[in-house]
């Protein structure tokens, strides 16, 4: 009994390493990247190149493990899952509402400490911010916000008044 079961899973594992979920790769120019409109640091490029754009760009840098299921369904689903809640590729179509508050967001998960994901972390050393890389960009989301608030004329939000 035991012995057929094992057999079953492994049949399965078999199959699975041949259906791949679609890669988050997109090549060349991204018209609607959040440096197009707003200036980004070469510093803050940097860090979002090692901490954040994997899960949060157009294009994801890929390790070989990918190529392994269940792995690359787990992986696929932080990608889909981080680019819906924010995608600095696509950061230019968002309404300057959703733009203002999706880097206010970013300031209190860089705080937290909940982005990257520490599953990313455990694994991708590098991607963990040092104090001073928090506050590089803290203080750079935080002039975009600036600046998205004074060309929109936005109102003030709550939980930015509440931010000493
Ligand atoms: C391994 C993938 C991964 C990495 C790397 C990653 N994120 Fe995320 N991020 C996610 C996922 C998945 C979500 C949506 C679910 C959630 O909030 O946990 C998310 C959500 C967010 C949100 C929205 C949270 C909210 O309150 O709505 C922000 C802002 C964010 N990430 C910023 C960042 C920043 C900044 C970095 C780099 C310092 C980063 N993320 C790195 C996967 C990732």
């Amino acid at each position: 009994m035991i012995k057929k079961i094992l057999i079953v899973l492994l049949v399965i594992l078999v199959t699975i390493q041949f259906i791949h979920p679609k890669k988050n790769q997109s090549a060349g120019e991204q018209p609607n990247a959040i440096a197009k409109a707003y200036p980004v640091p070469q510093e803050v490029t940097d860090i979002l190149k090692v901490s954040c754009n994997d899960c949060h760009s157009n294009n994801t840098h890929y390790p070989w493990y990918n190529n392994i299921q269940p792995v690359a369904w787990w992986m696929n689903n932080h990608v889909n899952g981080g680019k819906k809640e924010l995608n600095f590729d696509e950061f230019t179509s968002y309404t300057p509402q959703r733009a203002h508050h999706k880097l206010d967001d970013l300031i209190d998960e860089v705080k937290e400490g909940g982005m990257p994901l520490p599953s990313y972390t455990w694994i991708h050393k590098n991607a963990i911010l040092s104090e001073a890389q928090k506050s590089t960009l803290i203080n750079w989301a935080q002039s975009v916000m600036d600046s998205i608030a004074s060309k929109y004329n936005l109102p003030e939000e709550e939980d930015q008044k509440e931010r000493p």
